[in-house]
């Protein structure tokens, strides 16, 4: 391998352009290749961050010129494109979910847990420094022994029928986020307890999905995370994270672009509004996730999430469905 470490970039729509920006701005990193069959998308990117231009993943893999590839196409491609990289030997960064099947995933099980290579999955909170910083001090005893998570995640808006129609469903979309974290904190869950609502959205209640959910986790140690999703909020995109133990409690809040403060009549005190969404909350965190993936690929200890990670966010998110449709508590077992 190089000094410098060639990517290849799969897909770039909303989150392959942060992707891509990500490795333009890290030193020892370069696109080598950009491959969209939307190819105005693909020569879009490539002019702006650099890199060839293809249609055609094989081509990519076939050209011997990339060290590691990121996977941000849709999801459906996802589980062909982690077995093309393996056949490869290219270390994989992919988009959360793995897939919206779990048969899918359970047949690339056993390829991807003896591959050579890292594959890493795109859960991107994990490398927020805030909620990295309130991991530290967690597990440095800092709050005793763990016994409560609370995990707020509210979207601004929700997202265009075309995008829900597709989605997997809000546990799958939206909530695998906040499962993965729930497992950050408490990897080995037990049992998941959810509930889904119909507040607002027609449209998420024509397809059969909720707007709003509630889901109850069960650590093995009895420790016990709640999770509140809702697909809008009137303030903004609402992230927030509480871990409370037998020594205390830490917290996460949500973030402005500065800190300056106005006193008015209608309000004293005001901050201005919530950073907007996902792209602007997370986007150091994106950035991390791909220097901690390059580290990966060197062969240097990484923290960043892999398959059975992905796997696991995705086995608790179909428990979080069936426990909201079925109305009882569904026990898993992430060990098998
Ligand atoms: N981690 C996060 O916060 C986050 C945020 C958004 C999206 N995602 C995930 O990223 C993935 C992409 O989402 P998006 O919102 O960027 O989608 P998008 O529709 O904006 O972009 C996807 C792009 O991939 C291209 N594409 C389709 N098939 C391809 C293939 N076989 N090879 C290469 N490119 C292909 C499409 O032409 C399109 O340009 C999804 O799996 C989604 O769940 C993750």
């Amino acid at each position: 391998m190089t000094q410098q470490i060639r990517i290849g970039l799969f897909g770039t729509g909303r989150i392959g352009q942060v992707h891509a920006m990500s490795v333009a701005a890290i030193e020892d990193a370069e696109l080598a290749w950009v491959c969209d069959p939307f190819v105005e998308g693909a020569e879009r990117t490539a002019a702006e961050y650099g890199g060839k231009v293809s249609t055609d993943p094989a081509e990519v893999f076939a050209s011997g010129e990339v060290d590691a590839v990121i996977i941000a196409a849709p999801t459906a491609t996802h589980v062909d494109l982690i077995d093309a990289a393996i056949d490869a030997g290219v270390p994989v960064l992919c988009e959360k979910p793995i897939d919206l099947d779990l048969e899918r995933v359970d047949r690339l099980r056993a390829k991807a847990a003896a591959a050579t290579v890292p594959i890493v999955l795109g859960f991107n909170r994990r490398f927020d420094r805030h909620f990295a910083e309130l991991h530290r001090r967690v597990s440095a005893g800092e709050i005793g022994t763990l016994e409560q998570v609370l995990i707020t995640s509210r979207d601004p808006a929700e997202p265009p029928a075309g995008y829900l129609a597709s989605s997997g469903g809000i546990f799958r979309d939206m909530t695998i986020h906040d499962l993965d974290m729930a497992r950050f904190f408490v990897p080995d869950i037990v049992e998941v307890t959810a509930r889904g609502a119909n507040t607002f959205s027609a449209t998420a209640r024509e397809l059969g999905d909720f707007d709003s959910a509630v889901v109850t986790l069960r650590g093995a140690g009895d420790e016990l995370v709640v999770i509140t999703n809702s697909r809008h909020a009137a303030y903004g995109y609402d992230q927030r994270f509480e871990v409370f133990g037998s020594e205390g409690l830490l917290q996460v809040g949500n973030q402005t672009d500065t800190l300056v403060r106005h006193w008015g009549a209608g309000a004293v005190e005001a901050l201005e509004p919530y950073q907007n969404f996902f792209l602007q909350r997370y986007a150091e965190a994106y950035r991390l996730e791909v220097v901690e993936f390059l580290m990966a690929v060197r062969g240097e200890p990484s923290r960043s999430p892999g398959f059975e990670d992905g796997r696991a966010a995705l086995v608790l998110a179909d428990a979080a469905d069936r426990s909201a449709r079925t109305g009882g508590s569904v026990t898993v077992d992430l060990s098998r």
